[in-house]
C-alpha cells in the first residue's frame, strides 16, 4: 500500500503573524496504513503538526492533503471525521462528566445507535484497563487513568488516521505495552488504518514504518528508523539519544558481530546471538 494519505507540502506555520515561524517548509508524506513516529526536541513543533492535521489550526502557507483532497475551511469538517487524536494533556480533552460519559461522547457525536454505543464503550474500557471505573469523574482519575480513558474514546471510534500525541506519557510501563499491543492488534485487523504516534520514546520510534524528527520547526530526518538511528551524532546535537537496541547493536558492530536489521528488541538479539 503506497498511497499517501496525509501530505504535508511547504507548510509554514506562526501562531501570531508577527511571530517567527513556528514550522519552516515542512514537508512530508504519510502512507495509507504506515505506523510513523514523529520526535523532535521540546517545542520542535510536534503537536503544532497534529493540531493542522485535524484542523485544530489553519495554516497560513502550503498545503496539507488528507486523502489527496486538500484541506480547507469547507471541507474540514468531513475529512475531520476520519481522524483522531489523542492530545499529551488528558485534562484538555475530558470532556464527559463520568467515564461512561466521556467514552460514549464521540460514539454519540457520530450517531451510533445506543445499543452499539454501550457494546463499544463497555470493550473499549475494558480494553484499557478502565472497566471498574465507568462511573467515576474525571477529578477522581489520576493521570494515567484520564489518559486511558481518551485513548478508550478514540479508538472506539473506528477511524482512519489515529493521532496519539504523548498519549501514553502517564502509564506505568504493563499499561504503555497494552496500550501498543492494542493498537498493534487493531492495526493488524484493519491493515488500512494509519497510526501516527508523537513520542520521545525512543523504543517505540524503532518500531515504526517511518520516523521523521523536527528540529526547531524543519524536517530534520525522515527515513526508516534504520536510517535515522544511523544519525547519532545529529540526533544527539538536539538532545535525543538512540534506542538501547541500537546502541548494542552499534557496540557489537564495533566487535566485529554484525546484527541482523530486523532484529528490533533485545528477545530477537538473544536468540539471534545464541544461534
Ligand atoms: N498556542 C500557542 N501560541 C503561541 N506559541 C505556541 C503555542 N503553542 C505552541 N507554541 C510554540 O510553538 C513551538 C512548537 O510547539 P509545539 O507544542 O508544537 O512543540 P512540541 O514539539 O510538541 O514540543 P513538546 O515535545 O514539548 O510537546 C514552541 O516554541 C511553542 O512555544
Ligand atoms: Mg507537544
Amino acid at each position: 500500500m503506497n498511497k499517501p494519505i496525509i501530505e504535508f507540502k511547504n507548510i509554514n506555520f506562526s501562531y501570531d503573524q508577527e511571530d517567527e515561524l513556528i514550522l519552516k517548509n515542512v514537508c512530508f508524506s504519510i502512507n495509507e496504513g504506515q505506523y510513523v513516529c514523529l520526535i523532535g526536541h521540546n517545542g520542535s513543533g510536534k503537536s503544532t503538526i497534529a493540531k493542522l492535521l485535524c484542523g485544530l489550526l489553519n495554516y497560513q502557507d502550503g498545503e496539507i492533503l488528507i486523502n489527496g483532497i486538500k484541506l480547507n475551511d469547507e471541507n474540514l469538517e468531513a475529512l475531520r471525521k476520519d481522524i483522531g487524536i489523542v492530545f499529551q494533556n488528558p485534562d484538555n480533552q475530558f470532556i464527559g462528566s463520568t467515564v461512561e460519559d466521556d467514552i460514549a461522547f464521540g460514539l454519540e457525536n457520530r450517531c451510533i445507535e445506543r445499543e452499539k454505543m454501550i457494546s463499544l464503550v463497555h470493550d473499549f474500557s475494558k480494553r484499557v484497563g478502565m472497566e471498574n471505573f465507568l462511573s467515576k469523574q474525571p477529578e477522581e482519575l489520576s493521570g494515567g487513568q484520564k489518559q486511558r480513558v481518551a485513548i478508550a474514546g478514540i479508538l472506539a471510534l473506528d477511524l482512519k488516521i489515529i493521532i496519539f500525541d504523548e498519549a501514553t506519557s502517564m502509564l506505568d510501563p504493563q499499561g504503555v505495552e497494552e496500550i501498543r499491543k492494542l493498537v498493534f492488534d487493531m492495526r493488524k485487523k484493519d491493515p488500512k488504518l494509519t497510526f501516527i504516534s508523537i513520542t520521545h520514546d525512543m523504543e517505540e520510534a524503532y518500531l515504526a514504518d517511518k520516523v521523521i524528527c523536527l528540529k526547531d520547526g524543519e524536517v530534520f530526518l525522515n527515513d526508516t528508523p534504520e536510517n535515522v538511528f544511523k544519525h547519532e551524532e545529529e540526533l544527539k546535537s538536539i538532545g535525543l539519544g538512540l534506542p538501547f537496541i541500537v546502541k548494542i547493536k552499534n557496540d557489537l558492530l564495533k566487535h566485529g558481530i554484525k546484527i541482523d536489521e530486523n532484529i528490533k528488541n533485545i528477545e530477537d538479539l538473544a536468540g539471534f546471538l545464541c544461534k
